[in-house]
């Protein structure tokens, strides 16, 4: 999010020098050269027009924290996974340690921009650290939450629905907040530049991420109904999201939501308001949280019970593994609890995703929750392996040979032209095909021979008779 952004700045404010800093010199070495540490569309186009211009990446961190004037801190900010608030609150480690280091190597005054999510409040303490280490320095701390979403980001980063900036209430903190304003004025329409208090800047961040995915999980616990009844979650979310007051967008049924933002948040959402006495108030987010996870693991235990209960032995293909579309980034994809739920039941999983690693696909199905985010050799991996029941391969035909059942759990374009009448000839019968992203004609599949379950359609009568348990 740091080096889009940045890089997105540097281009509309060609007289603003811009230094994007980090710790780990090869993600610097990657940024330095043709091949940037991320994938996004359109980022290096803006990165070759501005890089060696205005716009620098260094691990010289604290020559340029020194030299700036304002300091935009984007470090990670994973779920605690040990102590006080572990698996809900914010492990605020390295935003705290950040904020240290500013306040020692600073002699100017500076404004300090949250751009990380973080629990409503972090400013208050980030401003404590930064005016007791600060030696007479003023520090101005403001909250500019982010909304891009991955694959997206340079557009979202040009065409932002909202710019959204919190600050403190005094003259000094009205001065931060022009500031900040006037530079996103190069390019946002000022009537689009939300200016708020702090407070309401953090909250308002969790609470978008947070509305978003109870859309996901709103419409996901009617996709269990609509199988149930016989309705169709595609034409109720339709129908529903022509209600200009709902409106269509994020409306579509899946596998469950992924990513590294909507879990997190919603969790962080949930701790604050346990924090502040309100049991009500988190119990209803928790209840988000909770439908994604049956979701998921609906749908594996659908994939077993429909195979006559058991998968033990059974080959099958998994296609698509990460969180969406057009990404490499596994991060809290819903394939890896649907994986790990079949491996657990013995299966032989087939997994092949056009952009993600089996490296990657490896180290997610070994990993301990919530470890993702937290620097590599932080993380820990599980002792037994699942590499005998896992195989990762490099395309969807030799992933589906000789499967009994193919689960698609990405929605890829590419997966809705496969050639399905040869996928059929070579796998096992009765072949099976669960989709958790409904992007397969499922008629046609039904006309080649295959048992096809779509999330929220209704149900082959194959299915029907096999128990549904959640
Ligand atoms: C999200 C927010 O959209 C963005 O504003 C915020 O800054 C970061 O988090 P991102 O994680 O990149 O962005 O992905 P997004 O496109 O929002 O999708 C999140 C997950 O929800 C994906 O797993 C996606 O497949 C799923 N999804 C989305 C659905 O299951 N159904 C939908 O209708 C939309």
């Amino acid at each position: 999010m740091g080096g889009p952004t940045m890089a997105v700045m540097a281009l509309k404010c060609p007289e603003i020098e811009v230094v994007v800093v980090d710790i780990s010199e090869p993600r610097i070495n990657a940024w330095n050269s043709d091949r940037l540490p991320i994938y996004e569309p359109g980022l290096e186009d803006v990165v070759k027009q501005c890089r060696g211009k205005n716009l620098f990446f260094s691990t010289d961190v604290e020559k340029h924290v020194f030299e700036s004037d304002i300091v935009f801190v984007s470090v990670n900010t994973p779920t605690k996974t040990q102590g006080l608030g572990a698996g809900k609150a914010a492990d605020l480690t390295y935003w705290e340690s950040a904020a240290r280091m500013i306040a020692d190597v600073s002699k100017s005054s500076k404004i300090v921009v949250e751009k990380s999510t973080v629990p409503v409040r972090t400013a208050e303490a980030i401003e404590k650290i930064l005016t007791h280490n600060s030696k007479g320095i003023e520090f101005q701390i403001l909250s500019n939450p982010e909304f891009l979403a991955e694959g997206t980001a340079i557009k979202d980063l040009y065409n932002p629905d909202r710019v959204l900036i919190g600050g403190r209430d005094t003259a000094a903190g009205q001065k931060a907040i022009k500031a900040l304003r006037d530079v996103y004025a190069h390019w946002v329409p000022v009537e689009q530049i939300i200016c708020t208090n702090l407070w309401s800047a953090e909250l308002s961040k969790l609470a978008a991420n947070a509305f978003l995915a109870q859309r996901i999980s709103s419409v996901n616990a009617m996709s269990a109904l609509c199988e149930a009844t016989g309705a169709d979650v595609t034409q109720v979310a339709h129908a529903v999201g022509t209600d200009t007051r709902i409106g269509p967008k994020f409306l579509n049924a899946s596998v469950g939501f992924g990513g590294s933002c909507f879990q997190k948040d919603i969790l962080n959402l949930i701790y604050i308001c346990e924090c502040n006495g309100l049991p009500e108030a988190a119990n209803y987010w928790k209840q988000v949280v909770k439908v994604n996870d049956y979701q998921k693991i609906r749908f594996a235990n659908r994939v077993v019970s429909s195979m006559f209960n058991t998968v033990s032995g059974k080959k099958i293909a998994i296609l698509g593994f990460a969180f969406k579309k057009d990404t490499g980034d596994t991060r809290e994809t819903p394939a890896i609890d649907v994986c790990n739920r079949l491996v657990a039941d013995k299966a032989k999983l087939s997994i092949y995703d056009p952009q993600v690693l089996e490296e990657q696909i490896r180290r997610d199905l070994s990993m301990a929750r919530f470890d993702w985010d937290h620097p590599v050799p932080l993380q820990q991996i599980k002792a037994e392996g699942i590499s005998e029941q896992v195989n990762v391969v490099s395309d969807a035909y030799e992933a589906t040979k000789d499967a009994h059942g193919l689960c698609v759990l990405t929605e890829w374009d590419e997966f809705k032209s496969l050639d399905f009448k040869k996928i059929f000839d070579n796998m096992q019968k009765p072949a099976f095909v669960f989709d958790g992203r409904n992007v397969v004609d499922a008629v046609k599949l039904r006309e080649i021979g295959f048992i096809v379950y779509s999330i929220g359609k209704p149900l082959d009568s194959w299915l029907k008779d096999m128990p549904a348990v959640a």
